[in-house]
């Protein structure tokens, strides 16, 4: 078997509550290989952002390793993780995160320009992308002008233009309308399968487990492989 791009080794995350310690993660184990499709079920406020949130450096573990490809996540400082979450990461989140006063082309194209791909192969990248999420008719359109589908999908289309090898997203439907929240899961699960991402995904959604590769439950802490 090829390595995996992400490993969790023994992974905890206490928090301090009017004296009393809840164990949100508690000695958990996972290992994600390389374009997988990773699905975490659990209902709200077990602790499925706080583990998304530590994969992606956002958050600190209170004991444990992370390794995703040739980051050691909990040693490394501020400029380090902003760096690997620049490279190696692609994040949505339940909410769009978008520039409001960039169109979904400025939106897509500004995280590969920011790391230095040149103007030119940007915006071809961007628009290569807006087009693979369906949104080619919307390039030179505002946050404000589209709808909340439309948005998660330049989201979408943001989080893969520096084609990282790993796509976090956290309840990326959870905003929208059943029929919305279909498409756009359809259309994230169609591009990572294009460009061979791995993606974890985590929902409270249990209905979409058939799309994942690896579908586990998060209770008491620890990941369950259904
Ligand atoms: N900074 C914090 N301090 C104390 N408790 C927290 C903090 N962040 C999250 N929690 C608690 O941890 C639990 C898990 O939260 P979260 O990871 O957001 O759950 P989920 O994303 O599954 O809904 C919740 O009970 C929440 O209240
Ligand atoms: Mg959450």
């Amino acid at each position: 078997m090829n390595n995996p791009v992400l490993v969790l080794n023994s992974v905890s995350k206490y928090f301090e509550n009017a004296g009393e310690t809840l164990k949100i993660l508690d000695d958990l184990n996972l290992e994600v290989f390389q374009s997988t499709k990773n699905m975490i079920y659990g209902e709200s406020g077990c602790g499925k952002s706080t583990l998304l949130n530590i994969i992606g450096g956002l958050d600190t573990p209170t004991s444990g390793t992370i390794k995703a490809g040739k980051y050691q996540i909990e040693q490394m400082d501020e400029t380090a993780l902003t760096q690997y979450r620049s490279v190696f990461l692609g994040l949505v989140f339940q909410f769009h995160y978008l520039l409001k006063d960039f169109t979904a082309l400025e939106n897509v194209m500004l995280p590969a320009y920011m790391t230095g791909m040149k103007k030119k192969q940007a915006v071809e990248r961007a628009k290569t992308l807006l087009q693979d999420v369906k949104l080619e008719n919307r390039m030179n359109h505002y946050p404000a002008q589209m709808s909340g589908g439309e948005r998660q999908r330049v989201a979408v289309a943001r989080a893969l233009v520096n084609n990282p090898a790993l796509v976090l997203a956290d309840e990326p439907t959870g905003n929208l309308d059943p029929s919305n929240a279909e498409t756009v899961r359809d259309i994230l699960f169609s591009v990572v399968s294009q460009y061979n991402n791995t993606l974890i995904l985590v929902t409270h959604d249990q209905g979409i487990s058939s799309y994942a590769d690896n579908c586990y439950r998060l209770q008491q802490g620890k990941l369950i492989l259904q």
